[in-house]
């Protein structure tokens, strides 16, 4: 029988990587993985883990691909010896942290570039042959950022939503091909992400009044608490993936976590955001919460919203 053939972008470290050794040590040997990095001199590490997991010999093989290079994409896709990808994994990403007004124009373009134009980029390379062949999977990894605005991830969520705007409008439209695109929508995950943030890890403050400083603080005492309590390994965010590979009806939307999802209907049973922007302020920036939920990101409780926000 033929093997699955999955190519996955953003190898180097995190969910990548572990997806790649997920599916090529896989007991029923069913998958042919190629797994992608923007930069090969990266590949010691998921080289050591597929020995240490013992990869079958030609479950996995490891191709260049930055996605934020058109030629670097076509490139992966001619080595693709089976012909076809069966199933793509767009999950390559990085992440923008700080107050809006002191990103260099350089960063932002630069994240904005990875996570929508090179998402673009991947899905136009591989998506006509899925089309012509009426049948694909496409799974891309997407973002509670990608739901919801979350405080001095302004770009991030920018690009993040953008892709749920994108997976969504393919969504619709390719079923008659027999191709279907599903989000697997991540909270926060233990990976290398917070250190590979664009302009390096901790965030960029220079230049940022004393009020935001101090906000951006709290944001970060915030992200540990939540880190802390809510964090999931790689692997376990990886079996969702594999969910979504094994649904014969996949669905647009697979959550890793069910933790945010009190935050996900709040947007939508009020559509004007004042619920949500209140509850999201005061989960963030409360010095001392009122109570135990409104300090929790997953099931803020709905008081009256800071006199900031009235
Ligand atoms: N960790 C979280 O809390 C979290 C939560 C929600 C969603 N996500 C999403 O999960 C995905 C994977 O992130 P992660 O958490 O696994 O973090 P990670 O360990 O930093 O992995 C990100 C991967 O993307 C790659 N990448 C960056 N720029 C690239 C480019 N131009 N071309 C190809 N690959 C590129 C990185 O490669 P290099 O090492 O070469 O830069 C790295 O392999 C991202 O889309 C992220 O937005 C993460």
């Amino acid at each position: 029988m033929d093997r699955t053939v999955v190519l996955i972008t953003g190898c180097s470290s995190g969910i990548g990587l572990h997806l790649a050794l997920r599916l090529a040590s896989d007991p029923s040997r069913r998958f042919k993985v190629y797994a992608t990095l923007r930069d090969l001199r990266a590949q010691g590490p998921l080289r050591e883990a597929a020995q240490s997991r013992g990869c079958p010999p030609g479950s996995l093989e490891m191709l260049q691909l930055d996605v934020r290079d058109a030629d670097s994409v076509a490139a992966a896709r001619a080595r693709v010896t089976e012909g076809r990808v069966d199933v793509l994994v767009c999950n390559a990403g990085r992440g923008l942290l700080g107050p809006l007004e002191v990103q260099e124009a350089g960063a932002v373009g630069s994240v904005l570039d990875v996570n929508v134009a090179g998402t673009v980029r991947t899905l136009q390379a591989f998506l006509p042959d899925m089309k012509r062949r009426r049948s694909g999977r496409v799974l891309v990894t997407g973002s509670m950022g990608g739901l919801m605005g979350l405080p001095f991830n302004a770009v991030y969520c920018a690009s993040k939503f953008a892709i749920e705007g994108l997976c969504e409008s393919l969504a619709v439209l390719l079923p008659p091909f027999g191709v279907h695109v599903s989000l697997i929508e991540c909270g926060p995950v233990r990976t290398a992400f917070q250190e590979k943030l664009e302009g390096g890890p901790g965030g960029a403050l220079d230049g940022a009044d004393a009020e935001t400083r101090d906000l951006f603080s709290r944001y970060q005492r915030h992200l540990e608490r939540i880190f802390h309590e809510a964090a999931q390994d790689p692997e376990e965010v990886t079996e969702v993936f594999l969910a979504a590979l094994r649904s014969p009806r996949p669905a647009l939307r697979y959550f890793s976590t069910e933790r945010f999802l009190p935050l996900v209907r709040m947007r939508l049973t009020d559509p004007s955001g004042r619920s949500y922007v209140a509850a999201m302020h005061r989960a963030v920036f409360a010095e001392e919460p009122a109570d135990e939920s409104a300090a929790d990101l997953g099931g803020p409780a709905l008081g009256p919203p800071p006199a900031a926000l009235q």
